[in-house]
């Protein structure tokens, strides 16, 4: 089933999201549903509040560009992508390293806006899986954009708070048309 994605302005994207102490079959639908909704919007990834749930579960999905990364292990040995996506993941935790890279990022609860973010290159991602496994994921590129923009979402901050002053000027009056509706 897909959900209805929340949009900028409304304030469950502020917040911080609790733990999924239990995966239970709300914990599953949910998981199934960001999916079919992810990819139902074109997204490459999907953070639980913006479909109205404050818990702390996203999924990605880069798997359209198996090469948006130079590496990509998954603990300490090398995966395919297309082996691990779509990624369900919970209660995340990330290690930042590498120099800031800047690209292009949007967001499927901010329709029609794309800014530049800089974001640290490379991720180590601690990421508990729905079977009960964790997992650590180490990989650059989109992916680790990716994750680092959904475990953004799970702490309430959007890739709009991370863009330059100046380029947060010219996109200023459109966020506070976005948000006002
Ligand atoms: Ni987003």
């Amino acid at each position: 089933m897909t959900l209805k994605i929340v949009q900028y302005g409304d304030p469950v994207l502020r917040v911080k999201c609790r733990a999924v102490a239990e995966v239970d079959d709300a914990i599953l639908k949910l998981a199934d549903d960001m999916i079919e909704t992810m990819v139902d919007a074109n997204g490459v990834g999907l953070a639980a509040p913006q479909v109205g749930e404050e818990v702390r579960m996203a999924v990605v999905d880069v798997s359209h560009d198996p090469d948006c990364v130079s590496f990509l292990r998954v603990n300490g040995e090398e995966v395919q992508m297309v082996d691990i996506m779509p990624l369900v993941f919970i209660n995340p935790k990330l290690e930042l390293e590498g120099p800031r890279e800047s690209d292009t990022e949007g967001c499927l609860s901010i329709e029609d806006i794309r800014a530049n973010v800089r974001r640290p290159s490379i991720v180590k991602a601690t990421l508990q899986l729905l079977d009960g496994s964790v997992i650590e994921l180490e990989t650059d590129g989109l992916l680790s954009r990716a994750l680092q923009h959904e475990v953004d979402h799970l702490n309430g901050i959007l890739f709009v708070d991370r863009i330059s002053p100046a380029a947060k000027v010219s996109i200023k009056r459109k966020l506070r048309r976005l948000g006002s509706k």
